[in-house]
């Protein structure tokens, strides 16, 4: 079987507020994006790199991954994962989907989740127990609200990426979440099938077809950079080895 992975590059990074795109951002002098490609590459389970680059960004990232095809990513990650997956080689039959974002994620955890691909599930997915207490809220309240209750946080897993899949699977997922998908699979009466609820990963489009995700764990080094402070904690990983 033949691997490829899609590191999600196209978004800007806003809320870590740098000029550039943030897979260009710097973590100890080395581009984002070049220490996930790097550490996928290291895993030796990897055969091929696709990258979503945003519009604009496309030259810069080449120039950074001379061996990976680069698609102009979409608005969305959903969308920029589907523009990817639209050019994968015909061989491909297994996809990792992994964020640029978490530069840091080991390549022996990369090849954990293929290993757990090539053992049979089809979809595969790091997480982390939660540290945090949680508790529910009103989706649409903004600051102050109402706790609607403690969430028992032994069921709860932090998920992280690379995130693995069989081919067939993730394209039926994204098909299913592409934004036209409702028209498409309307029904015979033309009744529209519901269409995918928000998944915020390729995971959630996956169970939202009915499939399994068999998670395996995560590691604290995979964190996502999300604000400045994510950017400071991965130079201390990094430093400390
Ligand atoms: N991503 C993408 N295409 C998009 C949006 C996001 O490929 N349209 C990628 C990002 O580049 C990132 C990953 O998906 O590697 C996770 O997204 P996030 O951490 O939210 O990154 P940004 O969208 O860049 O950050 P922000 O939301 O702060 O603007
Ligand atoms: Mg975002």
């Amino acid at each position: 079987m033949t691997a490829t992975a899609i590191i999600t590059a196209a978004g800007s990074g806003l809320r870590l507020g740098h000029p550039e795109p943030k897979a260009l951002v710097r973590l100890n002098g080395t581009p984002l994006l070049q220490h996930a490609a790097r550490r996928l590459v290291m895993s030796g389970v990897v055969d091929a790199l696709a990258v979503t680059a945003p519009a604009g960004h496309e030259t810069a990232f080449r120039a950074l991954l001379p061996d990976a095809v680069v698609v102009t990513g979409g608005a969305t990650r959903q969308e920029s994962v589907a523009a990817a997956l639209a050019v994968l080689h015909e061989d491909c039959d297994l996809v990792l989907v992994h964020d640029a974002a978490r530069p840091l994620a080991s390549p022996e955890l990369i090849a954990r989740v293929v290993e757990a691909l090539r053992a049979g599930h089809r979809a595969v997915v790091p997480g982390l127990p939660v540290t945090d207490t949680i508790t529910a809220v009103d989706p649409s309240a903004s600051s102050a609200t109402a706790a609607l209750g403690t969430v028992p946080r032994a069921g709860l897993r932090a998920v992280q990426t690379p995130q693995g899949f069989h081919r067939d699977l993730l394209d039926a997922a994204h098909a299913a979440a592409a934004p036209d998908a409702a028209t498409h699979a309307a029904g015979p009466g033309g009744t529209p099938t519901a269409a995918a609820p928000d998944a915020t990963d390729d995971a959630g489009l996956v169970e939202a077809l009915g499939v399994p995700v068999w998670l395996i764990p995560g590691e604290e080094s995979a964190l996502k950079i999300t604000t400045a402070r994510d950017l400071a904690l991965a130079e201390l990983l990094l430093a400390g080895g």
